[in-house]
């Protein structure tokens, strides 16, 4: 294991912006990545786990810790039973990849969350989720680093606690590190297209589409909606979807007719779409402060010019948090993690 001073994080980041780490090394194994911990621990450094730094934005002034990449990799299809499959997959592999595989072998559950960037082991951390589906709802377990006692050890998908862009590895942030995920797969099983714009696609063309189909209808969605973050700035939705009381919800919705609200577990609370308060509300899409702005076709998404400053990010971010708080009282949420 090399470990290199000084190495800048820009270039690791889909934001790319921030500045260097004192530390940074890459593990492809559970052994290396132990013993980078404890060698961590003993020299009382501070450790960021890396992925495909897709959902973080790093500080300028950089990490004053070691930066520990994430490359343990692997995925292993287990034989089929009564047309389940699951498949365990090392953290290191490129999220995509997985739901390419998936496809290919006819696997239904993640086809919907096609072309989301980042790493399996990143996945479960705030339980991604896109057009109705989350990770949460195939994720059988999780193989985790425990750093306090550097023991390794298995979670159930219970155990992890998910919720809406939530799990409990963002409330006990830095304790665990996820080097294996295990999902559940329906062989040739029913696709889900009850989210409006994977509805709208189908419409009439094609009421029970394939796994395939799917996935390639979510890739070309989200590459009409979303940036290209390989040639922009950016690490998606910046923010989450706020969920409000039922009552805040009919008050707001009285004052902007169309207001879109999803019903959640709990009938008291509603979840909004914030791109369509920044959109509709806040006369925030497309909204630009120097280097940064709000995607033209998605306001949720910050995008920066690659190279301008997490500064000029946090600048923006603090302008949208004020006008959403301005006009309607709701208190965002960041959904990107800030390392710094
Ligand atoms: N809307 C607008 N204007 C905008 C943006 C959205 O009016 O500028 C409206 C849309 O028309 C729609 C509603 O707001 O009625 C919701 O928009 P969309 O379906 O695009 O989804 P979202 O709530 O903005 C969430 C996820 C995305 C995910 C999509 C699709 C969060 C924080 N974001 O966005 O995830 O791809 O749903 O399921 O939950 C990400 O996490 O980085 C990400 C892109």
């Amino acid at each position: 294991m090399n470990i290199r001073s000084d190495i800048p994080l820009a270039p690791y980041t889909t934001f790319m912006i921030g500045g260097p780490a004192d530390f940074f090394c890459v593990v492809s194994s559970e052994e290396e990545l132990v013993a980078m911990i404890r060698r961590a621990h003993d020299g009382k450094l501070p450790v960021f786990i890396l992925g495909k730094g897709s959902n973080i934005l790093v500080a300028d002034e950089g990490f004053r810790g070691i930066v520990i990449k994430n490359e343990i990799r692997g995925m292993e299809f287990g034989s089929e039973d009564n047309g389940v499959v699951c498949v365990t997959v090392g953290a290191g592999e490129t999220w995509d990849d997985l739901v390419a595989e998936t496809v290919r072998r006819n696997l239904h559950g993640i086809e919907n969350l096609a072309a989301i960037p980042g790493t399996v082991g990143a996945a479960p951390v705030q339980n991604i989720g896109a057009y109705g589906v989350e990770i949460a709802s195939t994720l059988v377990s999780v193989r985790v680093l425990d750093t306090t006692t550097l023991a390794y050890v298995e979670f159930s998908n219970k155990e992890c606690q998910f919720a809406y862009r939530d799990s409990r590895f963002k409330h006990e942030k830095g304790r665990y590190v996820i080097v294996q995920v295990t999902l559940r797969l329906v062989k040739g099983g029913k696709t889900d297209i009850g989210y409006k714009d994977l509805k709208d696609f189908f419409t009439g063309k094609n009421e029970s589409p394939g796994i395939k189909e799917v996935r390639d209808a979510v890739i070309g969605i989200r590459g009409n909606k979303l940036p290209d973050w390989k040639r922009i700035g950016t690490a998606g939705s910046f923010f989450k979807n706020p969920i409000i009381s039922k009552n805040q919800f009919e008050k707001l919705s009285a004052q902007y007719p169309g207001l879109p609200g999803y019903p959640t577990k709990d009938a008291q609370l509603i979840k909004v779409p914030l791109g369509w308060i920044l959109d509709n509300i806040c006369e925030a899409k497309g909204l630009r402060m120097g280097p940064v702005g709000t995607y033209e076709k998605q306001a949720l998404v910050i995008v920066a010019q690659p190279g301008s400053s997490a500064a000029a990010v946090i600048n923006f971010q603090n302008e949208l948090i004020r006008r959403v708080k301005e006009r309607t009282g709701i208190q965002v949420e960041r959904e990107v993690e800030w390392v710094g």
